[in-house]
């Protein structure tokens, strides 16, 4: 009987909010959103790049049964096989066309980053204006997520194929541009000394392209506790050797990085494996920092736990020249491919802070 009602509460959602993402326009975070064939939007994690008109969405496409790995269970780290990056387009941010799946899994080669018992997680895509490519990472890692590695895939076309030129872990035998004397003269017994020779643990992730067309990825590290945010190459495929570590000991992850008057805003949250907890904000005036905390963006009820989501993107609002919109993932632990996408719109308050309102329902125009 359980089990009829919550297929019945399903499709009475799906039939209920059938057609686009956004209904007439208004979103409803934490709905069933749909593409424009009728089928549940399936992209978590994700980023959107906007290029030529047209968005697109990128995020992880989960299906399938959802397992707790023997090797997870301490923390409750869930998984689905990986099926690859979905992407969809969107003139309007309301009606998606699937594309397709741009990176797939590889169940041919079961030793690979792509095998489908690895992990892909938070693919993010810029666009090099430079070499004309489409640049994907993202979070590669084993089924206990110990490797902790980046991946980079790129494409001529946004909407793929990509292609997977691997993984590794950044900056081996660099000092971050902001390690002291005494981080230096620690080695070996520090965290420097631990990853020096084979890299910096890289989990979470997101790319952000400044507006002189530099790119830095962020990346949770160091086990999670250190954030650290890495210039890259000018064609956005390596790091180029000049990296921070950020947020220190804070334990911060999900980072979304947007500019908005000059400055560089972070939004992330603290490490709870699938649970949410309450969002951080931050401020720099340059990518690689320093980066002052503002506090908990979000206000309204459930703000102490994001609206039970996690921040996955922050997009500039169309039409809209001083918001933006704060993209998050609301996860279920024990369905992942049910997780769902809330979408709000994030202001500036007064004292320059960022907000984020809770809203049942809210209107793009
Ligand atoms: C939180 C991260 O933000 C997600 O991307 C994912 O790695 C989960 N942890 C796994 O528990």
């Amino acid at each position: 009987m359980r089990f009829s009602l919550s297929i019945l509460a399903r499709w009475l959602t799906i039939t209920l909010c059938s057609g686009a993402a956004a209904q007439g326009g208004s979103f409803t975070p934490g709905a069933v959103w749909l593409d424009t064939d009728g089928h549940p939007i399936n992209a978590h994690g994700g980023g959107l790049l906007q290029y030529e008109g047209v968005y697109y969405w990128y995020g992880e496409f989960k299906t399938g049964r959802t397992y707790l790995p023997d090797c997870n269970k301490s923390w409750g780290g869930t998984r689905v096989d990986t099926t690859g990056v979905a992407c969809y387009a969107s003139t309007n941010l309301a009606d998606w066309k699937n594309d397709g799946i741009v990176l797939a899994a590889t169940p041919q080669d079961p030793t690979g980053d792509l095998a489908p018992s690895q992990v892909l997680e938070r693919p993010k895509v810029v666009y090099n204006a430079a070499t004309k490519q489409f640049v994907m990472w993202m979070h590669i890692d084993s089924p206990s997520y110990g490797a902790a590695r980046c991946g980079v895939a790129t494409s001529d076309r946004p909407t793929g194929p990509f292609h997977y030129r691997g993984s590794f872990r950044p900056n081996a035998e660099t000092w971050p541009v902001n390690a002291t004397a005494a981080d230096q003269q620690a080695a070996p017994t520090n965290y420097l000394a631990r990853d020096f020779h084979t890299g910096q643990m890289a989990r979470d992730m997101t790319v952000f392209v400044d507006d002189d067309a530099h790119a830095y990825l962020f990346y949770a590290s160091e086990e999670n506790p250190v954030m650290h945010v890495s210039l890259l190459t000018d064609d956005y495929l390596r790091p180029a050797s000049q990296y921070a570590r950020i947020f220190i000991g804070r334990s911060m992850e999900d980072p979304a990085v947007f500019k908005h008057g000059g400055k560089y805003y972070l939004i992330g949250s603290g490490c709870t494996a699938w649970a949410p907890n309450a969002a951080r904000s931050a401020v720099a005036d340059h990518p690689l920092g320093p980066w002052t905390e503002l506090g908990n963006p979000c206000t309204g009820p459930d703000a102490t736990n994001t609206f039970h989501a996690q921040s996955t993107f922050v997009l500039p609002r169309p039409g809209h020249p001083d918001e933006f919109i704060f993209m998050a993932d609301r996860w279920q632990q024990w369905h992942l491919p049910d997780s769902r996408y809330l979408w709000l719109p994030l202001e500036f308050n007064s004292d320059g802070r960022p907000i984020v309102r809770w809203q049942e329902h809210w209107s793009q125009e």
